[in-house]
């Protein structure tokens, strides 16, 4: 299949009216899949009432058919055609984060959606991208879009259309881009079919900003114990894997120079993820600079970048700084682990 790609600049005015954009929601109408920006990540759309298209996204990804994904609506009315009931602190967190990078798990109604969005689970989780152009698609096809990441299962999701066009060309419909995407990890998944909400994947809302809201907020154990099953289905998998070996390292900049110097001696190549501030201090084959500790925000939008690169650089070995794990830090940190295997070494 030709894949088309459209360039549309999400700076300028998103109109309905624009070509691309229609095109683009005729195709996501007639059950094809479609790549698309959002505030995060690139999302591989397709119809989430129709098992047809909703095949095709599991289909030109090789994801396993038991992760439930992620149903992307534009307006409020959507989401009521969707779900039970709307408990008030849903309400409040609406009202508060969305659009934005918040996925709510509430519990769904019946024959409503393809059961291959859900994966049979009695509810759903949806959401309301913050982007010009997913809001402008989603509106004009008129249907919820179930929309994953837009990589091939395994591989860090995308920030850029050339991304989705390396994993994914000739495998989808189209791509439309509109240039690097903003947070750059993937939204927070907020179970809210309990009294007190439950993070079952940290992302760009943090947890700070979810309590100062809705008070309490639990984390699910499978995310600080490693023994306990994921509630949610896809974070069980090992994502976002390097070519290359990853391990990251909570120690010293001398620290983690001297495990790069025992690589080298024995021939490796080794690769260093460091920020500006460092990136001065190693000496190493390949050193990428994934924004600035002092903002981790600029962290967040380059890692799964700065992943890729490190397969272009063909590397034996790759060491990591290790990230505060506070605020967007928490959904940096719980990236590079995944991407890591959980491989961590700690100067003693
Ligand atoms: O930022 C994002 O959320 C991006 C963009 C494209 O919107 N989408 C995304 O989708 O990351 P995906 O499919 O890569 O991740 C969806 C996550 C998975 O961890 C999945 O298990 C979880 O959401 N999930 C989906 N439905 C669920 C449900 N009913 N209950 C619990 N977890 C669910
Ligand atoms: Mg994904």
């Amino acid at each position: 299949m030709e894949t088309k790609i459209w360039s549309v600049d999400k700076n300028n005015e998103v109109e309905h009216s624009y070509p691309q954009l229609q095109e683009a929601a005729r195709l996501l109408r007639e059950n094809e899949v479609v790549a698309f920006p959002t505030e995060t990540v690139y999302g591989l759309g397709a119809n989430a009432r129709s098992d047809e298209a909703v095949a095709k996204i599991f289909q030109a990804k090789g994801r396993p058919s038991d992760n439930p994904l992620i149903v992307h609506i534009a307006n409020r009315n959507q989401l009521e055609e969707l779900v039970k009931d709307i408990p008030n602190l849903v309400d409040k967190l609406i009202n508060h984060f969305w659009p934005g990078p918040l996925t709510l798990v509430l519990r769904k109604k019946d024959h409503i959606l393809s059961e291959k969005v859900t994966a049979e689970l009695s509810t759903v989780a949806v959401r309301m991208p913050d982007h010009p152009i997913a809001l402008a698609i989603i509106e004009a096809s008129g249907l919820p879009i179930a929309a994953p990441s837009a990589n091939t299962s395994g591989k860090p999701s995308p920030t850029l259309a050339s991304h989705v066009i390396a994993d994914l060309d000739g495998k989808i419909a189209g791509v439309v881009d509109g240039g690097p995407t903003g947070v750059g990890l993937e939204s927070t998944v907020l179970d809210c079919t309990e009294e007190i909400p439950v993070i079952l994947r940290p992302g760009g809302v943090t947890r700070e900003e979810l309590e100062e809201i809705c008070g309490q907020v639990h984390i699910d154990k499978a995310l600080v114990q490693e023994n306990e099953a994921p509630r949610s289905p896809g974070m069980k998998y090992t994502h976002y894997a390097p070519k290359a070996p990853l391990t990251v390292v909570k120690g010293s900049l001398g620290f983690i120079q001297e495990l790069v110097s025992i690589q080298q001696e024995q021939g490796k190549r080794v690769g260093i993820l460091t920020t500006i501030e460092h990136e001065a201090e190693y000496s190493a084959d390949v050193i990428v600079a994934c924004g600035s500790v002092d903002k981790l925000e600029t962290v967040a939008s380059q890692l799964y970048d700065t992943l890729r690169k490190f397969d272009e650089a063909a590397v034996d070995i790759i060491y990591s700084e290790a990230f505060p794990d506070k605020g967007i830090g928490q959904a940096i940190m719980n990236r590079l682990l995944k991407a890591a295997g959980q491989q961590v070494i700690i100067e003693e």
